[in-house]
């Protein structure tokens, strides 16, 4: 899938191998991008709740200059399934806890039912099977995600950009405070894979 339409200025890094994924029975697989010290995850939504093919409406698609040509999210991987999210909440930057995998949505974690991964400092809960929109808690925007390619005559899978405004030049910036994505009085730490933790 070509889901870099319209970006530019991101590197380009390969970030796991299918079969790294397809070796685990968890979902979630941890990496860094764009820095060292900014935790993202893969999500193979084929694992989470059995969807192939997937696709999302980007939500800030149209809403900044970058995105104008960028309106979809499109999964990659032999199945289209894999899609990846930042690992910090976009209200005041707590690290979520993708790998915690949890039975109820009300819990902090992951519950591999709906697809919602919910933020144990204020509690809000990402729809990531539709592209992270918030559906409870004060995030004020959806978590952003990465965007991927993949390689299929080698199974590797490449960190190409974001959708996050915080990276947009266009993001108007009267209250920088409102741009921010990450709290940089947090450090954070990309946990080590395999990941999952079942509560
Ligand atoms: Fe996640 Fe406040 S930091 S809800």
């Amino acid at each position: 899938a070509n889901n870099t339409q319209g970006l530019e200025g991101f590197p380009k890094y390969r970030v796991a191998n299918i079969k790294q994924l397809q070796s685990s029975s968890c979902p979630v697989y941890f990496f860094a991008y764009p820095l060292v010290d900014e935790p993202c995850f893969l999500v193979d939504f084929s694992k989470l709740n059995g969807m192939n093919n997937v696709e999302f409406k980007n939500p800030y698609a149209n809403q900044f200059r970058i995105n104008t040509n960028f309106k979809d999210i499109v999964g990659v991987g032999p199945k289209n399934s894999i899609c990846a999210f930042s690992a910090v909440c976009v209200h005041l930057g707590c690290q979520l806890p993708a790998q915690a995998l949890v039975p109820s949505p009300n819990d902090p974690g992951l519950n591999p039912s709906t697809s919602v991964l919910h933020c144990p400092c204020h509690g809000s809960m990402y729809q990531l099977d539709q592209g992270g929109v918030v559906v409870g808690g004060p995030a004020p925007r959806p978590l952003p995600m990465v965007l991927l390619e993949y390689d299929e005559t080698t199974g590797d899978i490449y960190a190409v950009g974001t959708n996050a405004p915080y990276f947009s030049e266009a993001v108007p910036r009267r209250r920088p405070v409102d741009n921010l994505i990450y709290d940089p009085r947090y450090s954070y730490s990309v946990p080590s894979n395999p990941a999952c933790v079942r509560v």
